[in-house]
């Protein structure tokens, strides 16, 4: 089992033989004890240790590192980051929400990405005072530019464009070609920015591409930028000048390797964008989420039963796939380890959940080390679009979620109570 160290790529390690797996100083087991299962545990020393990577990669020019909200929404992991210098992307007034509950001071850092925005969303983003609006449509520019002149506030924004870029990632999450519904066709971005720079309320600020999400290679990042880079030289002759670039977000981890290089990821990915982007001066925006926030967190659940049908062994935890979906819905691979190690052969097993649905599992014919009922487990690189992705589903009540920061062990979120789901739909039985 390759977790020795505490360093990167994950923070969860085994200290000494016959421990508990610890993240940073603290034993899940004690955590899972204090706080029940299923939990969440992210080490705030990686979140702030990943975004500096970041920083430090692209610190040659101007930059901005917008963390996506959407891998993992937790107040305290927003302040955390907005705290060391992070901005956002949003992609709704929910979001918005949670960065101005959590970090008011970093509105001014927040981009709005996504595809359909609402009136109250775009007033609230624009009185607040947002960075920018990714606008990924000509509908939404025109939106924006009614908005603005009724609330008598400029829009700046930047268009999210379509670099029809392959990358090669899960089909649900690749973003960047000309099929996908997102952004307009770089193509038609010239004649848009030349009718958007004539309206009173609209300043072109920037552009912006995703073109997906869990993406390994650096090549599309360049091949993305490329395409920006000549548009900004066309734009440039007209006589428009952006302030900044957006690259998105998306860069991969290895979720099957713990040899992965996190640093030579990351610089790796910023020379690919930076190289394609040489002579511009402006401002460069990225906007990752999973990079950041998937390695640093953990899925601790206990084992209901052990249950063997024919030839296959079901591990049953009381985690299931309303806490995690990505194994149901993506086909994703996520490691799983024993809190404890014991003694003895591992098995081949399906790890599963409670839930009356076949796809509800975490890992299938999976080699896993012996466990028993009433032994924990660690589901790994849960951090990102774990808990983001979490439902109510079969009335279940959502983990609670702690993060550690070297030897202290805080509670970010509490375990949700049925008095918290059934609140909303009291009054329909006239309670
Ligand atoms: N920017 C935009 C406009 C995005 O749509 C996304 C992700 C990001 C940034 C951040 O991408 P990241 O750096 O996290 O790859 N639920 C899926 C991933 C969906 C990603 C959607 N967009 C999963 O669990 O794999």
């Amino acid at each position: 089992m390759p977790l020795s160290s505490p360093s990167s790529p994950r923070p969860f390690y085994y200290p000494k033989q016959g421990s508990a797996l610890h993240c940073g100083k603290v034993s899940l087991e004690t955590l899972a004890k204090r706080h029940g299962t299923p939990l969440y545990v992210y080490s705030g020393d990686q979140i702030v240790e990943r975004l500096g990577m970041f920083q430090q990669a692209l610190a040659s020019r101007e930059h901005l590192i917008c963390y996506a909200v959407k891998a993992n929404s937790a107040l305290a992991i927003l302040k955390l980051l907005a705290d060391h210098g992070a901005g956002f992307d949003i992609v709704s007034g929910g979001e918005l929400e949670r960065v101005l509950a959590a970090a008011p001071e970093a509105v001014g850092r927040v981009v709005f990405s996504g595809a359909g925005k609402t009136t109250a969303e775009i007033d609230r983003a624009l009185i607040a005072g947002i960075l920018e609006f990714h606008a990924e449509s000509e509908v939404e520019l025109e939106l924006l530019a009614a908005r603005a002149a009724k609330l008598k506030r400029k829009a700046r924004f930047a268009l999210r464009v379509n670099p029809d870029v392959f990358a090669d990632t899960h089909p649900y999450i690749s973003t960047g070609l000309r099929e996908h519904k997102f952004g307009v066709d770089i193509r038609q971005a010239l004649k848009i920015y030349k009718s958007a720079a004539s309206s009173r309320w609209l300043e072109p600020h920037g552009v912006s591409v995703h073109i997906g999400s869990q993406i390994c290679t650096a090549a599309p990042f360049g091949a993305a930028m490329e395409r920006v880079s000549k548009l900004l030289r066309q734009l440039q002759r007209e006589g428009i000048e952006l302030k900044t670039i957006d690259a998105g977000g998306g860069l991969g981890i290895d979720y099957h390797r713990s040899s992965f290089d996190a640093v030579a990821k990351v610089r790796e990915y910023a020379a690919a964008i930076q190289g394609a982007l040489a002579g511009y001066e402006g401002q460069l925006l990225i906007e990752p989420g999973r990079f950041i926030v998937a390695q640093a967190g953990a899925l601790v659940t206990r084992v209901l039963q052990v249950k063997h049908n024919g030839k296959k062994t079901f591990v049953i935890t009381d985690a299931a796939m309303n806490d995690l979906i990505r194994p149901a819905l993506y086909q994703a691979y996520h490691e799983i380890v024993p809190v404890k190690p014991s003694a003895g052969k591992s098995r081949i097993v399906d790890v599963v959940g409670p839930i009356c649905e076949t796809g509800d599992f975490f890992a299938r014919d999976r080699e896993l080390a012996p466990v028993a009922t009433g032994d924990l487990v660690a589901i790994l690189d849960t951090g990102a679009y774990g808990m983001a992705q979490s439902s109510n589903y079969n009335t279940r009540l959502r983990p609670p979620e702690v993060l550690v920061e070297g030897a202290k062990a805080r509670l970010i979120r509490r375990r949700e109570t049925m008095a918290d789901l059934l609140e909303p739909e009291k009054f329909a039985i006239g309670g």
